[in-house]
This record gives C-alpha cells, structure tokens and sequence, in this order.
C-alpha cells in the first residue's frame, strides 16, 4: 500500500527490459549499424506512445528526462532563464510535493521573482477563491498537482488553467499522481507543461516525461549541455539541435524509456477505464472501513479524490504505527510524504499514507485495518 511512492513492474515490463538489454542494446542517434538503428527506433517509438498516451499533437513535445523532479527542474530553469525578470510571479500551491515548490524557490531567487502560495481548506482542497485573488498581471505561471500525493486530492486544473490563461500566465501540471490513475489528454486540459515519472505508472525507474507546447519549447534556452542536445559545437559559439533532442543531453535513458512504453501498453491492454472503476471502488470501501476505526483522523477529505489516505491515530507517532505494520507485513509510508509544508498547515509532523492502485484489494484493506486496531490495543 505504498503506491503513491512508486508501483510494482508488471513482468511484461521485466521482459522487455531483459529483451533490450540483451538482444538489442546499442546507444542511440550515434550510429549507422543495425543495433543503434533498431535501438533508435524503439526508442523513437517509446516517444510516440508516450505523446499517444498524454494525446500530446506532436511527439516533438514529448521530453525525456530522469523523472517528474528533472522535468520540473528543466521548466523552472529554461522558462525562468527565457521569461523571468524582477517582480514577476509564480503561483504554486500548499499541497505541493517538494520536487514542485523547491525548482521554483531556486528560479525566483535567481530571478528576483516572488513565489505565492494558494492555500488550503482543513478538507485538503484548493481554495480556488484564493486562488483568484492571487492571479494578477505579474503572474507568469502556476505550477500544480494534478492529484495530491499526501491528501489524495483531486484538483479541480481545468478552472485552474482557465483562470491562469485569462490572467495571461502559463501552466505547468505535475502529473505524478494522476497519470497512473487518471485518463489524461493534454490538449483537452489545454496545459502548457505536463510531467511525470515512470515509475509511478507501472514502469522502470530513471525514467520521466516533460510535455510541452512546441511554441513553447522552441522558445526556451536548453537546460543541459552535451550530448544529443548538440548541433554543431565550435569554441567561439555553439548551436543546438532541435526538438525534442535540445531538452535531452548525454546519453538518453533508452532502455528504460521503451520500458516505459511496456508499462502504458500494459495500461492500455488493462484499460485505464477499468482501473478507474476498480480503484473507485477499492477507494470507497477504503474510506468506509478506515472511518469506523476509532480515533482516527484521516487528512484530506476532498469529495473528488483517489485511494490515497494519510491518517493518524489518536496520539501514536506515525513511525510506531508503519513500524507495526510493517511487522504484519503491510506496508505503508510514514513521515511527511515529501510534503513538510502540508504537514506545517495541520500543526502536526507526519502521517500515516496508505496509497492503493488497482492491484490492491479489499481484503488487504481488512488486514489494514485489523492492523491498525493492534496497533491501537498494543498503545493503550
Ligand atoms: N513523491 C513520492 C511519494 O509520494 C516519493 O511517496
């Protein structure tokens, strides 16, 4: 029950990793013989089933990087390098993962530019009233969750964008919590970056996306240097490739990208519409059992959530808790979620976080619960 920090890798994933490894491992965009060719084009077509998979319009917009934290950075870097001066503002919100409040931190105090936060209700949801009163002409981007990796929460993004298109400022989604869990069509949301690691969607570690819209991107300074993000390299003055390569320097993480094209198909084949229904359902039957348990507080009840629950129980340090658990072999994750301002907004230190996906099922959410009882008994 650990989920929302990364999921296990269905063996179709094992395989292929296997698969390239030793059949088919050359490095890619270097070479004219057969392996390189062969190893380019998959991972080629590990781009386009990304761009399919987030219904991205080019899989030019489609950006490798190590994950949704590199993604973040990149964005924070390259935009605040293009777009960013003195007094300019950037909105991210309370509920925020640290890998998106601290790139920003970074950019602003490169730039002199200033962070705002939009706080949150005592149910863990935005408030969007808030939100309204801090858009104005000096805001450039707003930078939020898609889902809430602590509280479980479901923002509201398409108002979120709308308002941020209508104050002028772009919009960054950072999707490490909704991808697995959530259909997404970029174009429909109608963001202006979207980023996620692969490791939270069934797929291997290392591995993450940056979408951007080309207009976009085609502005934006490169982040890295060396490597494929190269065009023609002199000392007096360097040029770079084009997209989506200027975004992508050293040796690109090809394996573990067309491992991540085996998780989406995967997906696809177990068809995001059914672990939709069947995470609803376990989401649910989650949130009953947990509320008849005495003594319990469970933070974040927003109405449009996911099966992610923090809570603590009357009294008992959230490490005592995980600790018995773990004994009984549950495993939850215990301590701040990498979400310390969230737990600065409650006035407590940690939680306890249960994060179910489709593979959990409700007798594993009985065995929770019966744990969470003796660990009850055991601190009275
Ligand atoms: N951000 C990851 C989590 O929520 C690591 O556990």
């Amino acid at each position: 029950m650990d989920n929302g920090a990364t999921t296990q890798k269905p063996q179709t994933v094992l395989d292929t990793l296997v698969r390239i490894y030793s059949q088919q491992n050359a490095n890619i965009h270097r070479g004219v013989h057969f392996l390189s060719e062969q190893a380019t084009e998959a991972y080629e077509s590990a781009r386009r089933t990304v761009c399919d998979y987030l219904n991205a319009l080019l899989s030019q917009e489609i950006i490798f990087t190590s994950g949704v934290t590199a993604a973040i950075n990149l964005v924070a870097f390259s935009y605040g390098e293009r777009y960013i001066k003195q007094g300019d503002e950037i909105i991210v919100s309370q509920m925020e993962h640290h890998s998106n409040i601290v790139p920003w931190q970074m950019m602003c105090n490169r730039k002199g530019a200033v962070l705002k936060v939009i706080p949150i209700s005592d149910s863990g949801e935005l408030l969007m009233e808030e939100y309204q009163k801090l858009l104005s002409p000096k805001t450039r981007l707003v930078a939020v969750a898609h889902v809430s990796n602590t509280l479980g929460t479901v923002n509201p993004v398409k108002d979120i964008i709308r308002l941020a298109h209508e104050a002028g400022a772009h919009v960054l989604l950072d999707g490490a919590q909704s991808v697995q869990h959530i259909a997404i069509d970029v174009q429909d949301l109608g963001c202006d970056f979207f980023a996620f690691s692969g490791h939270k969607l069934y797929g291997p570690t290392g591995i993450g996306i940056l979408y951007g819209r080309k207009e976009l991107l085609d502005e934006l300074p490169p982040w890295q240097g060396g490597g494929d993000m190269v065009d023609c390299v002199r000392f007096e003055r360097s040029t770079y490739n084009e997209l989506p390569f200027k975004f992508e320097a050293g040796t690109a993480n090809y394996i573990d990208a067309v491992g991540l094209e085996s998780a989406i198909r995967y997906v696809h084949q177990l068809g995001l519409d059914n672990i939709a229904a069947r995470e609803a359902d376990l989401t649910q039957y989650a949130l009953a059992a947990l509320q008849e348990i005495g003594g319990i507080r469970i933070y974040g009840m927003a109405k449009d959530r996911i099966g992610t629950f923090s809570f603590l129980l009357n009294g008992i340090h959230p490490y005592d808790t995980g600790m018995i658990l773990d004994k009984m072999g549950i495993a939850v994750r215990t301590g701040t979620h990498c979400t310390q301002p969230i737990m600065q907004r409650f006035g407590i230190e940690g939680t306890v976080r249960a994060s179910l996906c489709f593979y959990n099922t409700c007798e594993e959410i009985d065995k929770l619960c019966e744990g969470l009882q003796k660990v009850k008994k055991l601190f009275a």
